[in-house]
């Protein structure tokens, strides 16, 4: 076989076989990058099938470690979402699900360009340790039931070299890449079943519902062809899901909702996907009862006291949950008044932009990150804004990050003298 053949074919539009995809990923480290470009580009261009989609994820899968979680009793089932700006599911969800009796066994990743990751926002509760060897975690989710951890090296190694030559070659928008990049970790982070929520609108890598239906259709169906129970949401990230962006600010908005002080959309989506959660795992007969039990657990305390137990068992200061003082602090904050109006739109991902320039974010896996930084925004689309108090409070370490975040920020919310409509977006669920 041979790999210009392969780029050639494809870049013709023909349609690869189960050995071609096998071969292009075992090239993988003995391919010049220049080829896998080209491949990329033409697969970028020309599609992949369904059943070179799904042989694409099988090939990824297992170019590394396949994690086994059968030393913890039950179905696990694991989440993921696409990516968005103020998306704090995991930390609402993954407590409450695990104080309704479901284990929680998480792999999570760091933030990257305009949307946070979980890992950085649990770092900015002082002490807390995302390094859990396997042992570690398994022993943890048996003791407590949940655990979150950092993804490893060696989990689906092809997808760290596709990844990243995506990311420079104009290749990650790409329906068939995304979800072999995203199904193949999944499938390798050894759960029983996954939620999935596909992200849809101006903050998302899929700007609209036609694409993102596709996405959730072609990452449902490659679960299912290879075995696992996958259902996915779509939901909006046409404006940030939470009110707060940035790491502590998202942990502090996330305990607000498990203590019941915080409603929202970022509560309505988390209920949503914690539901299908516990029905796969088999917690729950439907999603009405599922919850009825998660409600209830955010009522009786269960879920952010289950929050507290996670966070002491990963070393961290629980302490935090009732003194957000515990949290390193910003150096500096200021207020953004804009004219008076109704808010129209938000550019959800020069908003997370935003964030990143005020130093919640990164461009490069190894850039530093400031926990504290970040905005709070106080007007949602569709509302009235009066002017009379800050839209949004903007936190930062640096006068430099500072200017350049609120201008990014300022420029990312359009202020209307009509009445303008509330989102009103009804997540779908494709099973
Ligand atoms: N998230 C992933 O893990 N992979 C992609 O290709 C896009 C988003």
């Amino acid at each position: 076989m041979n790999f210009i053949d392969i780029i050639i074919k494809k870049r013709n539009k023909k349609t690869l076989t189960t050995q071609e995809i096998n071969y292009i990923v075992d090239c993988i480290g003995k391919t010049p990058d220049y080829q896998f470009s080209s491949l990329l580009m033409a697969i970028c261009l020309n599609g992949l099938d369904k059943r070179e989609t799904a042989d694409l994820t099988k090939a990824m899968l297992y170019s590394g470690d396949i994690i086994d979680l059968s030393e913890i009793p039950g179905i696990k089932i694991d989440k993921h979402s696409t990516g968005g700006v103020a998306d704090t599911t995991t930390l609402v969800l993954a407590p409450l699900v695990s104080s309704c009796g479901l284990p929680v066994a998480k792999m999570s990743g760091r933030g990257l360009g305009h949307t946070g990751g979980t890992l950085d926002k649990l770092e900015s509760i002082p002490g807390f340790n995302i390094s859990l060897t396997k042992e570690q975690a398994v022993k943890q989710v048996n003791d407590i039931g949940l655990a979150i951890m950092g993804q490893t090296k060696s989990l689906v190694p092809a997808d760290g070299y596709l990844y990243k030559l995506r990311d420079v070659t104009g290749t990650i928008d790409s329906i068939p890449l995304i979800a072999a990049s995203i199904m193949s970790k999944k499938l390798a982070s050894g759960a029983d079943g996954i939620v999935l929520d596909v992200k849809c609108g101006s903050g998302a890598f899929m700007k609209n519902i036609d694409d993102a239906r596709e996405l959730a259709r072609t990452m449902v169906d490659i679960g299912k062809m290879l075995g696992k129970k996958v259902v996915a949401v779509i939901s909006d990230m046409d404006q940030p899901l939470g009110n707060n962006v940035g790491n502590t600010l998202e942990v502090i908005e996330a305990i607000g909702i498990l203590k019941g002080e915080v409603k929202g959309e970022l509560t309505e989506v988390s209920l949503i996907l914690g539901s299908e959660m516990l029905v796969l795992g088999g917690i729950a007969e439907n999603t009405a009862k599922a919850r009825e039990m998660l409600e209830e657990n955010i009522r009786n305390g269960k879920g952010i006291a289950k929050f507290g137990q996670f966070i002491l068992a990963q070393g961290g200061n629980a302490a935090v949950i009732d003194n957000y003082s515990l949290f390193k602090q910003p150096l500096l904050r200021k207020e953004i008044y804009l004219k008076k109006g109704f808010v129209g739109a938000f550019d959800t991902e020069a908003v997370g932009k935003a964030s990143a320039a005020l130093g919640a974010g990164r461009i490069s896996y190894d850039m530093p990150i400031d926990p504290s930084a970040g905005i709070i925004i106080n007007r949602r689309k569709g509302e009235f804004y009066d002017s009379s108090e800050p839209f949004a409070v903007l936190f930062s370490d640096s006068e430099e990050k500072m200017r350049e975040g609120t201008e990014i920020f300022v420029s990312s919310v359009k202020i209307s003298d009509k009445k303008t409509e509330k989102a009103v977006f009804v997540p779908e669920i494709i099973r």
